[in-house]
């Protein structure tokens, strides 16, 4: 069965435009420049990286700090995602990979063989810091030993910047990465304003190590095309004008939220209309609504009485005389709330500047259940 609008990560037929960016990224994997790649959780930082990595055939290793809260966790991560992608550059015959492991010899390599395969287990006996440094650089060499180029992928690496230890660890991937010539390094995160400090504060090791890109959402033409594309590929036919523009118009263009709404519209065997697509907005954020109160519920009431503001209208001047009478807060308090909901990642300023809730689906609750306005 066709998977139209996956849940998970979207590549291949699933995946949607973003052209300007796979070329951007694939140019700097190609110089072995590293990237780091900024968006809010759920805008397809992943997918983009894997559909890259895809069309280009590029080796790469997905590496995700969300569950690494110590440094030894984190060498750990480090361990398991470097010996994957090394075994995935090993040769398959059992003597060229066996010679090349003699290259990674302080890794102590165990190449193990069965019926699935090859399988290589590595670690190191230095500290954690210099072990860090030290896998990834026995990548690289490695890369260069066998003469393929590869990617490393550090997903949520915003993470690494929370470590007690945080300035010994980016010191060692600094010193790994600045002298790595065939590794190219992708350091994704959805908290920018950590990301900002880790690599634009001079204090910091990896201040200036890499070009900064940002994912936004999707733009409503090229939605309009893809949709229009998987209905014709459902049910052969183009869908109605309203229809598109009530998807787009409901989810913001969010792309994940596209992909929600998206994937129970085209469960139906009659092609989707704008009502139906009102109806299955409505009750798919009716389902979600416990997590969402829950989440608003969380927020000191000046800061639900901000978001709920920005929910019914986004303002390009939030701390102009309107929205201060609108929500009831001086501006110097809207402010404090506008940072706070900011490091939340539950307000956005989009590109016009103006300031909006960055969930849609929250949004939508707040605009249906507030009795503030
Ligand atoms: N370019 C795209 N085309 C179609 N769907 C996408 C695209 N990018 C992301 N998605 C969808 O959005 C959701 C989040 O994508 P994901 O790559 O996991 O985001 P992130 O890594 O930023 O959290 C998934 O449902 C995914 O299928
Ligand atoms: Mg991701």
């Amino acid at each position: 069965m066709q998977r139209y609008f996956p849940q998970g990560i979207a590549t291949d037929s699933s995946f949607c435009n973003r052209e300007k960016e796979r070329v951007a990224l694939k140019n700097s994997i190609e110089m072995h420049e590293h990237i780091v790649l900024v968006a809010p959780r759920r805008y397809g930082k992943t997918s983009l990286i894997t559909q890259v990595l895809k069309e280009n055939d590029c080796s790469g290793t997905h590496i995700d700090f969300f569950f690494a809260l110590t440094q030894a966790e984190v060498s750990k991560t480090i361990t398991e995602g470097i010996s994957k992608i090394i075994s995935t550059l090993l040769p398959k015959t059992r003597s060229a990979a066996t010679r090349l492991i003699d290259s990674i010899i302080a890794l102590n390599p165990k190449l193990t063989f069965n019926l699935l395969g090859q399988k290589l287990e590595i670690s190191t006996k230095q500290t954690t810091e210099k072990s860090i440094s030290e896998l990834l650089l026995a990548l690289d060499h490695f890369a260069d030993k066998t003469k393929k180029s590869c990617v490393v992928v550090f997903d949520e690496f915003q993470q690494i910047g929370e470590l007690k230890e945080n300035h010994a660890v980016e010191a060692a991937i600094r010193h790994a990465v600045e002298r790595s010539q065939h590794v190219s390094y992708i350091f994704c995160g959805s908290k920018r304003h950590l990301l900002n400090e880790m690599f634009s504060d001079k204090s910091r090791p990896l201040y200036h190590l890499c070009d900064l890109m940002t994912v936004d959402r999707i733009e409503s033409s090229c939605y309009h095309d893809f949709l229009n594309k998987m209905a014709k590929a459902k049910w052969k036919k183009l869908l109605n004008n309203d229809a598109i523009n009530e998807i787009i118009h409901l989810t913001e263009n969010h792309p994940y939220y596209v992909n929600a709404l998206c994937r129970r519209l085209w469960r139906h065997d009659d092609i989707t209309t704008i009502s139906d697509v009102r109806n299955t907005w409505h009750d798919y954020v009716s389902q979600q609504s416990i997590w969402i109160a829950n989440d608003l519920s969380n927020l000191t009431l000046n800061r639900r009485k901000v978001i709920t503001g920005l929910a019914y209208e986004p303002t390009n001047e939030p701390q102009g005389q309107a929205f201060s009478i609108k929500v009831g807060l001086n501006p110097s308090g809207i402010k404090k709330c506008l940072v706070d909901l900011q490091k939340l990642d539950m307000i956005y300023l989009n590109k016009n500047g103006y300031y909006c809730v960055l969930d849609p689906a929250v949004a939508y609750f707040i605009r249906q259940h507030s009795l503030i306005f």
